[in-house]
Order: C-alpha cells, then sequence, then structure tokens
C-alpha cells in the first residue's frame, strides 16, 4: 500500500555536495518525490523536531549540526516507503551501515550521517506535519 514518509538531507551531505546523488539514489528505488524544500533551520527548530531525544547526551550537539547550515526537507512515497527508506539510509552509524547504503557512501559519523528517514507510522505523521503545511503536499 503506498504510504508516506519523511527525510532530511542533513546539512553535512548538503555542503559536501552530495545532495544530487542522494536524490538519485532515493528516486533510483522508486520513490515519489511529493515535495522538496531546501531550509536553514534554528536551533530551536532541530530541538522541536528532535524533542524525543532531549534526554540524550548528543541533543546539544545535534541541534547545533542540524541548524550549522542549509538541508532539504522531503516527502517521499512509495508502497512500504518508511521500512524501504530505513533500509536505503542504512545503520544510524554510518560504520555499521550495510554495503551500498546512502549512509555508507556520503556519511561521515553517527551524527553527521547525512540523511535522516522517520522509523515508524507516527513518527513519519508527526516529521511530515512538523515541517510541511497540507497545501505543500496535494
Ligand atoms: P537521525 O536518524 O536523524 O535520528 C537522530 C539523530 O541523532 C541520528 O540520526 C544521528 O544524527 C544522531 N545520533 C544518534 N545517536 C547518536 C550518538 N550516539 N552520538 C551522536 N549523534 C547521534
Amino acid at each position: 500500500m503506498s504510504q508516506r514518509t519523511f527525510s532530511i538531507i542533513k546539512p553535512d551531505a548538503v555542503r559536501n555536495g552530495y545532495t544530487g546523488a542522494i536524490l538519485a539514489e532515493i528516486q533510483k528505488a522508486g520513490f515519489r518525490l511529493v515535495s522538496i524544500k531546501k531550509q536553514s533551520i534554528s536551533v530551536k527548530q532541530a530541538e522541536g523536531f528532535y524533542a524525543v531525544h532531549a534526554a540524550r547526551p548528543f541533543f546539544k550537539d545535534l541541534c547545533a549540526f542540524m541548524a550549522s547550515g542549509p538541508l532539504y526537507l522531503l516527502v517521499l512515497e512509495k508502497d512500504n516507503a518508511i521500512a524501504d527508506l530505513c533500509k536505503l539510509m542504512g545503520a544510524t552509524n554510518p560504520a555499521n551501515a550495510d554495503e551500498g547504503a546512502i549512509r555508507k557512501k556520503f556519511a561521515g559519523s553517527i551524527q553527521e550521517n547525512a540523511i535522516h528517514g522517520s522509523d515508524g507510522d507516527e513518527t513519519a505523521a508527526f516529521e511530515i506535519g512538523y515541517w510541511f503545511a497540507g497545501y505543500e503536499l496535494v
């Protein structure tokens, strides 16, 4: 069944010039690009997005990193989109990502890991609604 997921091409990947290559991987894997926007976000916006991680020791650094430069916000659609994007991205820590995964190819560290993707139905609904208005998703 067709499903939507949310993704971010993170500031490290944008800085390193990997945006086009990552979008090509996503397209090759069969995702439809419902919406995309380039944005520079504030630390406060990052804190709201990652609120579920607020108690983690890496939270402050993570939010500073996400606000360190422009990123791309994406809404993607395909059958089984949430699980398929997780597989395409690979493990959070690129050192543990499978060969061929986006994070294996384009990420440098567990924090600066090139791409974010929603990890479940509820997360996807929250994350899409956090960054996109309904009129941007028609
Ligand atoms: P993401 O999939 O966007 O979800 C939460 C983010 O926190 C994760 O990718 C990483 O960027 C970051 N993260 C997760 N674990 C760690 C960690 N142990 N140290 C630093 N950053 C982390």
